[in-house]
C-alpha cells in the first residue's frame, strides 16, 4: 500500500531542532522491528520456510521483505555509501514493485531454503543499524525527506506482522497434528449486545482528515449521502453462524451470489475456514491449536461470499464502508477494532479525486483498486497502534485466511 505520509512534510515552518522527532522515530523503529521478531520467535526455521498457498508467504520472507523495503526505498537513495547487504536479495524480496525491478515469482517464495533464517536475521540487523545511523545523522533537509518514508516502512511492516500470523495459521492448517503457534493465544471476547444503532439520512464526511499517518487510499476526504440505515452494534457470532449452517446455509443456491455458489461447490465449503467436525462437534484450528467452537465468540475466517450469503439469509445486508465509518465516528458500535476485520458491501475503489503518488511507492495501493472488497476495523492480530476509523483493508471475495468476520446492517422499510 502506498501512503501519503505527510505529518512531517506538512509542517511548513522549519523546526529549530528535530532531535525530539528523531528520538521518537528511533524508538518507534526499534519497537516495530522487534515486534516482527517477537512474532516470529515461536517458529522454527522449518516453520519459517513453508508457503502453503500462493496467497500466503513464508515467515522468513516476511522478515526479509520488510527489511528490503527499508533498504530499497530509504537506505539506497538516502544514505550515502550504504553497502547493500546482498545484491541478490532485491530480486528475492521485492513483492510487487514493478518500478523497483524484476522479482521472484510469488508462488515460489516457499522454495527458498536459502538464504537461511540466520542470514535473514543478519540482514535485518544490518539494515536496522544503517537506519538508526541515518535517523541520527541525516542533515535537516534529508530528515524532512526520510521521516515520511520511515513512517511508511513501519506501517508496512505492521501490515506484514498480521500477515505473518494469518499465513502461518494457514500453513499449520495443512498439518494433521494441528500445531499451536502459541498455546496461550486467546482471541478477545465480544463486548456488545445484539442491538442496532440508527444512522439518519444526511451527507457525511468520509476519509482521513488529520495529518497523522494514513495510507493514500484513505484520502481525499469527501462527502457521501449515508442513511437511513441501522448498523448492528455487535459482530456476528459462531452461534449465529451455526444456525445458518443448520438452516442449509451452504446448500441453498438462492442465498448465494453466482460466483460465491461456484466457489462453495469448487472448494467444498460447509463451514468457515479451519472448522472441522469431529464426532459431530465443531472445532476450529486457532493460533492456540484446535479448539471447540465457542458459540459466543465472533465468527472468523469467512469470505466475502459467505458474509454476503449470511446477510441475505438473515434478511439484512452488509454495511457499506461509508455506513461503517459513520457508525464508528458516531461512537455507537462495539468491537469495531481488535476482534475481526469486517467485510463491507463496498468494492475497493479510489475515493473521488484520488491520485496515486509518483514513483514505485505509488504501486503500494492504487494499482489494486479493482475486483476486491473493502474490510473495515482491525483484528486481534493487528499490531497495536495500527487501527483507525478511516483504514481501508481489501481482499478478494473468496479469501478467508485473514481474520475476517462481519456485522450486519438493515435499511428501514
Ligand atoms: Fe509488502
Amino acid at each position: 500500500m502506498s501512503a501519503t505520509v505527510t505529518r512531517l512534510q506538512d509542517a511548513r515552518k522549519p523546526l529549530p531542532n528535530s532531535q525530539q522527532e528523531r528520538a521518537r522515530m528511533r524508538e518507534a523503529f526499534r519497537a516495530v522491528r522487534s515486534e516482527t521478531e517477537r512474532r516470529a520467535a515461536p517458529l522454527s526455521p522449518e516453520d519459517q520456510v513453508i508457503q502453503s498457498m500462493p496467497d500466503a508467504s513464508p515467515t522468513k520472507w516476511h522478515r526479509a521483505h520488510t527489511t528490503w523495503f527499508f533498504e530499497q526505498f530509504l537506505l539506497v537513495p538516502h544514505l550515502e555509501g550504504y553497502p547493500i547487504f546482498d545484491e541478490r536479495f532485491a530480486f528475492l524480496f521485492n513483492s510487487y514493485y514493478v518500478a523497483a525491478g524484476p522479482r521472484h515469482e510469488r508462488p515460489k517464495r516457499g522454495l527458498l531454503t536459502r538464504p537461511s533464517t540466520a542470514e535473514v536475521a543478519s540482514y535485518r540487523a544490518h539494515v536496522d543499524d544503517a537506519v538508526d545511523r541515518l535517523i541520527r545523522d541525516a542533515d535537516e533537509a534529508t530528515w524532512r525527506q526520510i521521516a515520511p518514508l520511515i513512517e511508511l516502512g513501519l506501517n508496512h511492516e505492521q501490515q506484514h506482522q498480521e500477515l505473518l500470523l494469518t499465513d502461518i495459521l494457514h500453513a499449520f492448517a495443512q498439518n494433521p497434528t494441528a500445531p499451536a503457534y502459541n498455546a496461550n493465544w486467546r482471541p478477545p471476547r465480544l463486548t456488545a449486545d445484539s442491538d442496532e444503532m440508527e444512522i439518519k439520512e444526511a451527507v457525511y464526511s468520509i476519509g482521513h482528515s488529520g495529518t497523522d499517518f494514513h495510507f493514500d487510499n484513505e484520502k481525499p476526504v469527501h462527502r457521501e449521502l449515508v442513511g437511513p440505515v441501522r448498523v448492528a452494534r455487535s459482530l456476528v457470532t459462531n452461534g449465529e453462524w451455526l444456525n445458518f449452517m443448520r438452516d442449509g446455509g451452504y446448500t441453498r443456491p438462492d442465498l448465494w451470489l453466482s460466483d460465491g455458489w461456484a466457489t462453495v461447490n469448487t472448494e467444498g465449503w460447509k463451514a468457515p475456514g479451519y472448522w472441522q467436525e469431529i464426532d459431530g462437534v465443531w472445532h476450529a484450528l486457532t493460533l492456540s491449536g484446535r479448539k471447540l467452537i465457542d458459540p459466543a465468540a465472533p465468527v472468523c475466517h469467512v469470505s466475502y461470499y459467505e458474509a454476503d450469503a449470511f446477510a441475505r439469509w438473515a434478511g439484512k445486508t452488509l454495511p457499506s464502508e461509508a455506513e461503517w465509518e459513520v457508525a464508528v465516528r458516531e461512537g455507537d458500535i462495539a468491537d469495531a477494532f481488535g476482534v475481526v476485520w469486517q467485510w463491507t458491501r463496498s468494492a475497493y475503489l479510489p475515493y473521488p479525486g484520488y491520485v496515486a503518488p509518483p514513483g514505485a511507492i505509488g504501486e503500494y495501493n492504487g494499482k489494486f483498486m479493482v475486483s476486491q472488497m473493502v474490510l473495515r476495523g482491525s483484528s486481534h492480530a493487528t499490531p497495536d497502534g495500527h487501527s483507525r476509523v478511516s483504514y481501508r483493508n481489501f481482499f478478494y471475495p473468496p479469501s478467508r485466511w485473514q481474520f475476517t468476520g462481519l456485522r450486519l446492517a438493515e435499511v428501514p422499510a
